[in-house]
C-alpha cells in the first residue's frame, strides 16, 4: 500500500486533498501540520481515520518531518501563502527541512537502496513555461509583480531542491487563479497551460492524478490545471484586479508599504 504524505493540510489545497485520500483503503496517509487544533477543524475526519497518522510541529523540525517522511512514496506539499509579503520564505524553508530529511533516509536506507519519494509541489501558472511564453510580456509582468514575494520564494525552491536533492523526482503542479467552488473536472496539460480559473476541489483531484495518472509519467514536469467547467470569475474580476493586482505591485517596488496596505484590508 503506498504512503501519501501531505504537508500543509490545514490549508485549502491541504484539506481538499486529504479529505479526497482519506476515504480509500488503497493508501496510508500521513499528515503534517503545525497545529493539532486547526488540522482537526479543517479535517474533522481524520480524527477517526483509521488510515492516516498525524504528524504536529514546526516546518523547522527535521526529525518530525523525518518521521512523516519515513517511508512516503509521495509528498504533497501544500503549504505556501497567499499573502505578498516581502521576504516570504515558507516553501523556501520547507524544502530546507525536507531536503535535510530526505537526505537523512537516503543514508539510513543506503544498505537496502533508497527510492526517493515523489514530490508533488503546488507552485502556480506564473512559475511555468506556459504561461511565460504565452502570455504577453508586460502583462506577465504585472500579475507576477503582484505575487512577486510568493513566485520569488518558489523560483528558489526549486533552485534549491535542484541543488541539494537533484535525485529527488519533482512535480510542479501550476494551476490558474484558485477559487471556492464546485469540483468540474479537468485535464492535466504540459508546460502549465491552465485555465485562468481553477477550483481547489479540482486542484487537489489534478494533484493526486499527477502520480497516479496511468497514461503520462509527469515527473520533471509543470503541469497546468485546465478546468473543463466555469469556476467562478468573480474573485477574479472583482477581487483579484483591484484588490490583489494593484496592491500586490505596490509592495513589490515599495515593500514599506505591506503592513499600511494589509491593516487597511487592500492585500491578503
Ligand atoms: N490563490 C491562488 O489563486 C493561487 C493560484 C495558484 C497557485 N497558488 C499557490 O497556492 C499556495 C497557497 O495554497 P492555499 O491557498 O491552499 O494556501 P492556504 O489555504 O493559505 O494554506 C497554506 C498552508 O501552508 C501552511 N503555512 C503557511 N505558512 C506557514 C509557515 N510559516 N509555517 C508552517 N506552515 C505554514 C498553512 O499552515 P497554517 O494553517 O498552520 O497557517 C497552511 O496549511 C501558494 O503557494 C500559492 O502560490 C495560489
Amino acid at each position: 500500500m503506498p504512503t501519501y504524505a501531505v504537508l500543509g493540510a490545514t490549508g485549502t489545497t491541504g484539506s481538499e486533498i486529504t479529505r479526497l485520500l482519506l476515504p480509500r483503503p488503497d493508501v496510508h496517509i500521513k499528515v503534517y501540520a503545525r497545529s493539532r487544533e486547526k488540522l482537526l477543524n479543517a479535517v474533522p475526519e481524520l480524527e477517526a481515520a483509521k488510515n492516516a497518522q498525524t504528524f504536529i510541529g514546526l516546518l523547522s523540525d527535521v526529525a518530525n518531518m523525518t518521521a512523516c517522511l519515513r517511508d512516503a512514496n509521495v509528498i504533497f506539499m501544500a503549504v505556501g501563502t497567499n499573502s505578498n509579503k516581502p521576504g516570504t520564505r515558507v516553501t523556501q524553508d520547507t524544502s530546507e527541512t525536507l531536503a535535510a530529511s530526505l537526505k537523512a533516509l537516503r543514508l539510513e536506507k543506503a544498505a537496502t537502496g533508497y527510492r526517493p519519494p515523489t514530490l508533488v509541489f503546488l507552485a502556480s501558472a506564473m512559475t511555468a513555461s506556459w504561461t511565460r511564453e504565452h502570455q504577453p510580456w508586460l502583462a506577465n509582468r504585472f500579475v507576477y509583480n503582484a505575487g512577486y514575494f510568493i513566485y520569488s520564494d518558489h523560483v528558489a525552491s526549486f533552485a534549491y531542491l535542484d541543488k541539494e536533492v537533484p535525485w529527488l523526482p519533482l512535480i510542479k503542479a501550476s494551476p490558474g487563479a484558485l477559487v471556492e467552488d464546485v469540483a468540474s473536472g479537468f485535464r492535466l496539460e504540459p508546460h502549465g497551460r491552465s485555465s485562468e480559473t481553477c477550483s481547489y476541489k479540482d486542484l487537489a483531484a489534478a494533484m493526486i492524478l499527477m502520480v497516479e495518472d496511468g497514461e503520462r509519467d509527469w515527473v520533471g514536469m509543470d503541469p497546468g490545471v485546465f478546468s473543463l467547467g466555469k469556476p467562478r470569475r468573480d474573485l477574479l474580476v472583482l477581487d483579484k484586479l483591484p484588490f490583489h493586482l494593484i496592491p500586490g505591485n505596490v509592495v513589490t517596488w515599495l515593500p514599506w508599504t505591506y503592513r499600511l496596505l494589509r491593516k487597511i484590508r487592500l492585500i491578503q
